[in-house]
């Protein structure tokens, strides 16, 4: 969710106006992605190299995100949203350590849209916890080393009960990672736009979608070998025929 402090940049306004903005931009998102039927969304909300900008602005990031969990949780719940986090949530302050718990408390029954929060996250960091409960493992001898495999680190990774994602939206124009998730992304389409976090609704997410229908996900095969055998395009066409306006 890139471009908040730039979009208020523009309209002379404090960076966080822009966050603030975009937080609107998380509820339009949010709501869209359950009417589509979207099964996962993990929204980068803070990684762990924003600990590190002005002490000012992390402290207002995170009172709007105390204040966001605490407004939206209801919501949320009445609508069969399922709350989850990744990251180090342990460095976040306790308030909003807290109230983000009980979120993901209240709203683990749920089955619709799951909504995961990557606070404090980076894809480094994700992979260093990974390695260290592996070796620890290997270690006291309940996994063999022969036995580390792509599954088996998948399983160690914050990310263990999810899939990898179809897609990634960057937003603000920006053609980078940035430490996101850096082992799951290996075969996901990417789409970046130019608008700025805060001016992202529902119908740049229609267009992203539409965009990713337009490709052919390989997976490191040729072309026919996946027209035979179908690539996952499936889903996401059963998305697209609910996107309002879509054409196809
Ligand atoms: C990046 O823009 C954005 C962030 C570091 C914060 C994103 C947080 C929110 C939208 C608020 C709340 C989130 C939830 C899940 C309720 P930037 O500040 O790097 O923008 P710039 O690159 O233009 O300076």
């Amino acid at each position: 969710m890139d471009g908040n402090g730039r979009w208020a940049q523009q309209r002379g306004m404090s960076r966080i106006a822009g966050h603030q903005e975009g937080v609107e931009s998380v509820r339009d998102t949010v709501e869209a992605c359950g009417q589509l039927g979207v099964k996962y969304l993990t929204l980068y909300a803070f990684s762990t190299e924003n600990w590190k900008r002005p002490e000012e602005e992390v402290s207002l990031l995170m009172r709007l995100l105390l204040r966001a969990i605490r407004d939206e949780t209801d919501r949320l719940y009445r609508n069969n949203v399922r709350m989850q986090a990744i990251g180090d949530i342990d460095r976040l302050p306790g308030e909003v350590r807290n109230e983000l718990l009980e979120g993901i408390q209240k709203t683990k029954e749920n089955n619709g849209l799951t909504l995961v929060l990557a606070l404090s996250y980076s894809g480094r960091w994700d992979l260093v916890q990974a390695v260290r409960r592996i070796t620890r493992d290997v270690a006291d001898g309940s996994i063999d080393h022969a036995n580390v495999c792509e599954d088996l680190i998948g399983s160690y990774l914050s990310t263990a009960a999810m899939p990898d994602p179809d897609l990634l939206i960057r937003t603000s124009g920006e053609f980078r990672i940035s430490n996101f998730l850096l082992w799951q992304l290996a075969y996901s389409e990417m789409v970046i736009t130019e608008k700025y976090w805060p001016s992202f609704r529902r119908g740049d997410l229609y267009d992203a979608i539409r965009d990713y229908q337009r490709r052919e996900r390989r997976f490191g095969l040729v072309s026919e070998q996946v027209k035979r055998t179908g690539n996952g395009k499936g889903f996401m066409r059963r998305l697209f025929g609910r996107v309002a306006g879509s054409e196809e």
